[in-house]
């Protein structure tokens, strides 16, 4: 095993289509024109010395080390900021230019601390390397002249310190942070041996605007920013490349390694999806692997209420197929069903909708992606044909345009947030539709052109007055249409969106937002070139959810946005495999590749291979589960990955749920919420423990890779392969490879992938199949999956879920970027100095007319129950909308969510809950006998935890 070792090319490529070609120490090599001399060289492999340049961020010019010759020209120039030309004629190494660059060398080396051998870069610093590089032997100026300051080390960043002695002022630190952040967080202020690096107005990092992405800690080629892991534990020594599992950007990782410890995580630059960026949850809050809040030993009790014993595996696996055959035998075939992870692989989602179908004959299975992106799959497919988001993340890059509407990108997909950025920064516009003023309303150097801040609930009619004014404005692109969709549905929904109710002048009145935003939106979405369309669960986590994705779709058809880079119709998914769960036949109708039970060809399929006759009846989803547990007619459930009492919605109705089941089956890391009503605890394991794939918003499929032995003993899919043999469904893999293989025989968009392939290519994005035996970037493009493009109706219907005197505020929930959903991982992370609780945003109106002031206690109550929290005052909420995240326990918002869902597909309307909030005195009494009652859980569980 060894260290990857990434070429650092030290200026990025050129895009140029145009190639030159030039000579570089008597050797041709031909590049695109706008390369540099830097790059064409290191391109035959000669590494000009260089400092202040690196390939993530554009050149700068600063330390004149990398000078070369050019014949024809005078001077020494950089080789770094000059471009390459055709017949250029370039010597690297000559007696001038030695003696030049250790010249420069010997200025740096004076005034550097001479402590490199316990610096903790010691033999992964570029300064020691350049040093060798260029002979230096000796500095002619002594080391005891001027130095920069030495203020003291910086340490407030949980992950990462600063120590300006180290300081070389070469500004790759600043440059990663504007270009490839884009947060600009930090300048150079001072001059001269002043000059230092100055996070937002020299304050510590911890309090500067800094969001801990790690890019300058990775930029930096000196000691300067350095991690705190790489301080305490020492230098990597072996890495291996992996997938981060948190959201479903899907970034790329170097694992870097010494023996089975973690060193750090190291964004991959050959990531397709984040192309060497990286935000501080995959970058740095990977520490839950080893919290001793971890559950590493099977445990089971009979009732929810003992406390849980230890078991052995066997003991287990064992109790849980007697329980699931004795409860079978007793209340019939279909009183038993499970629920498959979107943080789990796509192998050990497979096993597991693949026990249930199998293992216990029936189709009660269903996702968590229920709770978020079902409305996607319904939309998607209806209009397209295909449930998936149709661009890949490189396309934002050629966006004109582009329009977010319910989702929060730099909070919730943040790596592709600055990406976005990048290309907004040279000159993309952009309209945002959310209740919120979201950071990317305003952010430094990004300004939205348009904002609609409409009352939540109402985004049909918004997405519906946007297609009015192209329709009654004559802005269609007819060509597409007409070729493309099916023209008679098209006049159909044009008339229907052009009736004057669906005005934005109408709109108005039921979303608040001004009708001329809404004509200006619509007039630069269908008129500004390459339109891009990014969605979140904003858009689909409401009772008209699947009719919103389905509203987004016909805009996209309706403009020609779609087909080609650039454009497009993106679900920024949110969990790291959402997208895989779903395509691994997840829901209780479909079986992988979103065939439907009733197509009896591929049923039959199925039953063969599997060698077991399979239910053609769809099973119940998560809410039916959960009523049917309260009927009496449920009562087993495996759950995998998934903390259902903390995420979905109307806690009290799911604990009910839970309570009146006799054998609930927990699979995961820590003692979730969920598991306070489980009977049977089988102990998970973590990305870095297992072999695997994720697919990610851009259905693209990339290899997890175990870096460490499973501390639990198994993988997740050996653990559902115990449970299936025990219940006497057999299965005997012996690598996760093997069950991709199995997917790919089953499932047509699958057919071209395996490891081999995924291994080679580093990723693919499906459709992968002999059609596209590389994967598919962009989908749709000579015509949609389904054939023509389907135009639907998009007829707003409100919710149910009305203010009033009661209730007269809206609440509307979402995350922030240092924790991640129910918290479970990001909580038992130093991420927690960023966001220790949530808390409830309320603009300084509506907290006035209650007498509420910044930090107070306040109690939110809807119709389904109540929660207290501390207010945050703020204008990023409109008067009559509040808004808090959902990753705290003690606060359990869900509580107050209501039991209303999208129409289609049962996805909760976690996004519009009729509230009031009022003072309060602290925690409500039920939180506080919560907390009591988790502390207890975890006490009796804290034995059995092999601390680390
Ligand atoms: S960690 Fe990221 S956001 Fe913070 S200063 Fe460095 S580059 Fe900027
Ligand atoms: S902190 Fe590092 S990257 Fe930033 S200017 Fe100093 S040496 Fe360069
Ligand atoms: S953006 Fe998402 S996938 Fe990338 S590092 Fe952050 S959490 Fe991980
Ligand atoms: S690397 Fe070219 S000037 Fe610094």
């Amino acid at each position: 095993m060894t260290l990857i070792q990434e070429i650092d090319y030290g200026t990025p490529a050129s895009k140029v289509e145009k190639m030159v070609t030039l000579t570089v120490d008597g050797t041709e090599v031909t590049v695109p024109e706008g390369t540099s001399i830097m790059r064409a060289a290191m391109e035959l492999g000669t590494q000009i010395p260089k400092l202040c340049a690196t390939d993530m961020v554009e050149s700068f010019g600063s330390c004149r080390l990398c000078l070369v010759e050019v014949e024809g020209r005078n001077g020494t120039p950089a080789s770094c900021t000059t471009p390459v030309a055709d017949g250029m004629v370039v010597k690297t190494q000559t007696d001038r230019l030695k003696r030049l660059r250790k010249g420069v060398m010997e200025l740096y080396i004076s005034e550097h601390p001479l402590d490199c051998l316990t610096c903790s870069a010691n033999g992964d610093c570029e300064l020691q390397d350049m040093a060798g590089a260029v002979g230096l032997r000796e500095v002619r100026y002594g080391y005891e002249g001027e130095r920069h300051p030495n203020p003291g080390i910086d340490a407030s960043n949980p992950y990462f310190t600063y120590e300006p002695s180290k300081c070389i002022v070469c500004s790759r630190c600043v440059r990663a942070c504007e270009e490839v952040q884009g947060t600009f967080a930090l300048t150079i202020a001072g001059r001269g041996f002043k000059s230092v690096v100055s996070p937002s107005m020299e304050q510590p990092f911890i309090d500067s605007e800094c969001v801990s992405c790690g890019a300058c800690v990775q930029a930096c080629p000196t000691a300067t920013l350095n991690e705190k892991s790489i301080i305490d534990i020492g230098t990597p020594e072996h890495s291996v490349v992996t997938t981060c599992a948190y959201c479903g950007v899907g970034c790329t990782f170097k694992a870097e390694m010494r023996g089975d410890e973690l060193v750090r995580m190291l964004p991959y630059k050959d990531g397709k999806a984040n192309r060497g960026h990286s935000c501080v949850k995959g970058r740095f809050a990977y520490g839950y692997a080893n919290h001793k809040d971890r559950i590493l030993n099977p445990m089971i009790r009979e009732k929810i209420t003992d406390p849980w014993r230890e078991v052995s595996w066997e003991e287990a696996i064992q109790h849980t197929a007697s329980e699931f055959k004795r409860i079978q035998a007793k209340y019939g075939k279909g009183s038993i069903g499970g629920i498959t992870s979107s943080r789990c692989t796509n192998e050990e989602t497979f096993l597991v909708q693949k026990l249930i179908r199998a293992g216990f004959g029936n189709n009660n299975v269903d996702t968590c992606a229920r709770v978020c992106h079902s409305p996607t799959g319904y939309g998607l497919k209806t209009t397209f044909g295909t449930s998936a988001g149709t661009q890949d993340f490189d396309s934002v890059e050629q966006s004109d345009v582009i329009l977010i509407i319910g989702a929060n990108p730099t909070d919730g997909h943040p790596v592709f947030a600055s990406r976005m950025k990048k290309r907004l920064r040279e000159g993309a516009k952009l309209i945002i539709v959310d209740p919120r003023r979201i950071d990317l309303v305003r952010s430094p150097h990004v300004q939205a052109d348009y904002h609609l801040p409409l009352k939540p609930g109402t985004n049909v009619a918004v997405v519906t007055a946007l297609a009015h004014v192209i329709v009654t404005e004559g802005l269609v692109d007819e060509k597409f249409v007409r070729e493309r969709c099916d023209w008679d549905e098209f006049q159909e929904w044009a008339a229907f969106v052009a009736d004057p109710r669906h005005s934005p002048e109408a709109v108005e009145k039921i979303s608040g937002v001004p009708a001329e935003l809404i004509r200006g939106a619509a007039r630069l979405y269908a008129t500004g070139g390459n339109s891009a369309i990014y969605y979140g669960l904003g858009v689909t986590e409401h009772s008209q959810g699947s009719t919103t994705v389905i509203a987004i779709a016909n805009l996209a058809m309706a403009t020609g946005n779609i087909g080609r880079e650039g454009v497009g119709v993106n679900p920024l998914r949110g969990q790291n495999n959402v997208q895989g769960s779903c395509d691994m036949g997840s829901f209780p109708h479909e079986l992988p590749g979103y065939r439907h039970l009733s197509e009896t060809a591929t049923l039959e399929m199925f039953e063969s291979f599997w060698g077991r006759p399979l239910d053609d009846e769809p099973g119940l989803r998560i809410p039916n589960m959960i009523d049917a547990a309260l009927d009496g007619s449920f009562k087993g459930i495996y759950i995998q990955g998934e903390d259902i009492l903390q995420s979905d919605p109307n806690t009290q109705h799911m604990s009910a749920g839970l309570a009146a089941m006799e054998c609930v089956v927990v699979q995961d890391l820590f003692l979730i919420e969920t598991a306070n009503y489980a009977h049977v605890f089988l102990p998970g394991s973590t990305f870095l423990e297992k072999n695997g794939t994720f697919t990610n918003a851009e259905r693209r499929i990339q290899m997890v890779r175990k870096v460490m032995a499973p501390k639990n003993g198994y993988e997740d899919w050996e653990i559902t392969q115990m449970i299936s043999n025990a219940l006497g469904c057999p299965m005997n893999y012996n690598h996760p490879s093997e069950i991709m293989d199995e997917i790919a025989a089953l499932t047509p968009k699958f057919a071209g992938v395996s490891y081999e392939k995924l291994d080679e290519l580093g990723s693919v994005q499906w459709p992968c199949n002999e059609q596209a035996p590389e994967g598919t970037p962009v989908m749709h493009v000579d015509g949609f999956v389904r054939g023509k493009g389907k135009f639907v109706i998009t007829e707003y219907v409100a919710t149910d879920e009305k203010t009033g005197p009661r209730f007269p505020l809206l609440l509307t929930t979402g995350r922030i970027l240092t924790q991640y959903n129910v918290g479970a991982q990001t909580r038992r992370t130093a991420n927690v100095v960023w966001h220790e609780e949530d808390r409830l945003e309320i603009h300084p109106f509506d907290a006035e007319q209650r007498g509420v002031r910044d930090g107070d206690w306040v109690k939110l109550t809807s119709r389904t129950g109540e929660t207290s929290l501390r207010a945050l005052i703020t204008e990023r909420v409109a008067p009559g909308v509040v808004y808090t995240t959902f990753h705290h326990p003690s606060t359990q918002v869900n509580v107050v969510t209501t039991e209303f869902s999208d129409w289609a597909t049962n996805c909760p309307e976690y996004k519009v809950t009729a509230v009031q909030v009022m003072p309060s005195n602290g925690p409500s009494e039920w939180q506080e006998e919560y907390e009591e009652l988790s502390k207890a859980a975890r006490r009796v569980a804290e034995p059995l935890v092999a601390a680390e």
